[in-house]
């Protein structure tokens, strides 16, 4: 056994890989369910983490619509900003989990160190709270770009939506992003990378690292290699070019090259195995 795990967002879709695979590593896991702790009630938190005692903390909740973050709703504010922050005080190692929104997306690829500079409201909340745990000797931010993986509900994930949309469809044409450069990430990839991340966390690596998939596509080039796996046409695939409402960034390529120099770097699954692996 390594220890005990204190994991927040356990039910996500990131989270219950995470989960999954704490377990298979040895792990103890602590993960309450939202139901038995709101995680943005702070007192609440921190009673739960005292009684909990863990020798890590991964943080992986959060809100992660963009769209739903542009109100600053401070329920939202709280979870994506407040909670990380107070994370980050109480002296445990804290792996958190950021996003690649945290860049414009006009200077890829972007390395551990760039500049934070977001262009909507979740990448500015997501930037504050990685601006909260800088500099902490115990607190390993870890960001991810588009993610995708085992799911009961395709929707839960901005990747599958789209192949959940083609069969909703029914033979008729869907529009598909075709201007913004994604690199979506297998969710059970990321979990493993986590795993590989704990003892170094223990151990004292700090700061940012990036994990990303390494295919370079719009959604409606994703969408079209999925089509086919859910008895679709390709042609229901539509190419659309106009900017959605709320602003996203162009292209966040994240850099590897800290975590490949760490000689902790795992090769992501390539995007069709992983989706066969999904759908
Ligand atoms: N999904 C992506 O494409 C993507 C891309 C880049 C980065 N990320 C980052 O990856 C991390 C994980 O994201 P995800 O996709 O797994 O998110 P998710 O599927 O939306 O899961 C969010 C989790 O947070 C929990 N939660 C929300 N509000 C809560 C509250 N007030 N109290 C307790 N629990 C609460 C949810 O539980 P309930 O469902 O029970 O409310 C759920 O378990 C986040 O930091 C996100 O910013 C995600």
């Amino acid at each position: 056994m390594h220890g005990k795990v204190f994991l927040t967002g356990g039910s996500g879709l990131l989270g219950r890989q995470v989960r999954l695979a704490l377990g298979r590593a040895g792990w103890d896991v602590v993960a309450p369910t939202h139901a038995a702790l709101d995680l943005t009630e702070g007192a609440q938190v921190r009673e739960c983490l005292a009684s909990a005692a863990p020798d890590v903390i991964v943080n992986c909740a959060a809100q992660r619509h963009p769209d739903r973050c542009e109100s600053a709703d401070p329920q939202v504010v709280a979870l994506n900003v407040a909670l990380p922050a107070l994370l980050g005080t109480l002296g445990i190692p804290l792996l958190h989990i950021s996003t690649d929104y945290v860049f414009d997306g006009t200077t890829p690829p972007y390395e551990v160190d760039a500049p934070r500079c977001p262009i909507n409201a979740y990448g500015r909340q997501k930037a504050e709270a990685e601006t909260a745990l800088d500099g902490l000797p115990h607190a390993l931010t870890l960001r991810v770009p588009i993610l995708f993986g085992p799911t009961d509900d395709w929707r839960a994930s901005a990747v599958t939506v789209l192949a959940a949309n083609l069969v909703a469809a029914r033979g008729a044409a869907v529009p598909m992003d075709d201007l913004a450069i994604r690199y979506p990430t297998f969710t059970p990839d990321v979990a493993r990378q986590i795993v590989r991340l704990l003892p170094a966390l223990r151990d004292g690596l700090a700061g940012i690292v990036h994990y990303s998939g390494e295919e370079p596509l719009t959604k409606f080039l994703m969408a079209l290699t999925m089509a086919p796996m859910v008895g679709c046409e390709a042609t229901q695939c539509l190419p659309e070019r106009t900017p959605p409402t709320v602003p996203r960034p162009h292209d966040c390529r994240l850099s590897v090259r800290r975590l490949q120099g760490l000689g902790l770097y795992e090769r992501p699954t390539p995007f069709a195995t992983a989706l066969l692996r999904t759908l």
